[in-house]
């Protein structure tokens, strides 16, 4: 298996627009959410904002050159709806559509193919002060942008994803106020929650009656759930119910599960689940799942069946104080084959932050070679077991703008200079260079 790997197997870099465009105030870009919550005191790490991030707006031809240095095939970057509809609606802002030609068509002179995220959390302001995901208006106008974009990539770019992390913007975003609009309300929470899967589903339709050979996925973040012990099990379902279930079946089946919808609907109101809403969900099926893979979750009994208590993480971890499980990945992998089989399936993120210095003109980081070697192995690991693995994203390609924790974590497989905007390939990037060449089979 190992030497047929890369036959059909691409491996590419991720980034998202707030992260690393910075240029936020540039041909007709108006403010996004995050704009506003980075700008906010105290919402950030030391105030830290995505102004000038890694200028990739300016840098993206080093950038890209770069990447072929490195021997990526791919890039997954996100489109800024803010540059396309500076107030999330209305007119059409050429110069903002025109930045992202000229990325995709680079990539494509470097043969890179690229990966489209629509939606990375930077829902233009204008929207949010109309109420943002809570108002029902803000899926049509998604829908209409999605559509926009797809349309003007019209023989460039060929592979969509809809929403990233719908799961990580609501709760982050809605719950623990931790990302940007900065709420904390459990209603709230579920009502973006299903927003955000019902917005997927409607712009896939809008995209699909283009008829354009295009492939629509999302982007979910997936945390496989264990029980701190054997008769926690129960308990560990449930979590996994809400944590994941929630957000796969809604995207691979169209629906939600009566034992979710029972859940909630003890506790609240969910009229704002609308017919409407299910009906163009069950219609919609998707071309790829894509799975962002961190860290596994350990659950153990709590005070309430939603709210398990997690356990603090264990040894192994990151900089982020995530643990290091590459077998999570594995069976989590395996898990989604045999609960929705059929589907493709793109490991969108994975990656690790470690505290990486610049010595002698060098960054060396074994660890992120050893998290990195591992989270492949486990892909090809769960590829043996019959899963339709078909790429992996490595997050991130840049050290860059980590939301709340703003610079202080690297993630890149280049390090960043902020000062200088010097990009420095880390070890990590030439071991996966290496890496890809061992495993590309010779014609
Ligand atoms: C998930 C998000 O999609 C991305 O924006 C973030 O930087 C990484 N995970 C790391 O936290």
């Amino acid at each position: 298996m190992s030497k047929q790997f890369l036959r059909n197997f691409v491996i590419g870099a991720a980034t998202a627009a707030y992260q690393v465009e910075g240029a936020t105030r540039e041909d007709g870009r108006l403010p996004s959410i995050w704009d506003v919550f980075s700008h906010t005191p105290g919402k950030t790490f030391e105030g830290h904002t995505g102004d000038r991030a890694c200028d990739q707006y300016h840098l993206f031809r080093d950038d890209i050159r770069l990447m072929k240095d490195l021997g990526l095939s791919s890039y997954r970057f996100s489109v800024s709806w803010s540059r396309i509809f500076p107030t999330g609606k209305g007119a059409f802002n050429q110069k903002g559509m025109d930045y992202y030609r000229r990325l995709v068509d680079e990539l494509l002179a470097h043969d890179i193919r690229p990966l489209v995220t629509l939606y990375h959390w930077d829902l233009p302001q204008a929207l949010e002060e109309q109420g943002g995901w809570l108002n029902r208006d803000t899926l049509s106008y998604f829908a209409s942008y999605a559509e926009t974009v797809v349309r003007q990539f019209e023989g460039a770019a060929t592979r969509f994803i809809t929403i990233n992390e719908p799961s990580v913007a609501a709760y982050e975003g809605y719950l623990t106020g931790q990302h940007a609009p900065g709420h904390s309300d459990l209603t709230e929470t579920l009502h973006v929650a299903h927003h955000f899967m019902a917005a997927h589903a409607y712009a896939a339709e809008a995209i699909r009656a283009l008829a354009m050979p295009v492939e629509i996925g999302v982007a979910l973040n997936l945390s496989p759930v264990y029980p701190a012990s054997p008769s926690e099990l129960d308990i560990a379902k449930g979590y996994d119910r809400i944590s994941n279930q929630f957000f796969l079946d809604a995207a691979c089946k169209g629906k939600y599960s009566p034992e979710i919808l029972s859940l909630y609907g003890e506790i609240m109101d969910l009229s704002f689940i609308r017919d409407e809403d299910l009906l163009v969900m069950s219609k919609q099926s998707l071309d790829f799942l894509g799975v962002n893979y961190y860290f596994p979750t350990i659950v153990q009994e709590g005070m309430h069946p939603l709210l398990p208590d997690v356990l603090p993480p264990s040894e192994p971890l990151t900089d982020m104080g995530w643990t290091i499980d590459p077998q999570g990945l594995r069976e989590l992998l395996v898990r989604i084959h045999q609960d929705y089989p059929q589907i493709p399936i793109y490991i969108t993120e994975n990656g690790a932050a470690f505290a990486d210095e610049v010595v002698s003109n060098q960054v060396n980081d074994p660890k992120r070679i050893a998290f990195i070697e591992g989270h492949l192995q486990a892909c090809m690991d769960a590829m043996e077991q019959g899963v339709d693995v078909r790429g992996y994203y490595v997050w991130s390609l840049l050290d860059n703008f980590e939301w709340a924790y703003g610079y202080s974590k690297r993630f890149g497989l280049v390090y960043v200079d902020y000062e200088s905007m010097r990009r420095i390939p880390k070890a990590s990037a030439y071991w996966l260079r290496d890496w890809m060449m061992a495993h590309t089979p010779k014609e």
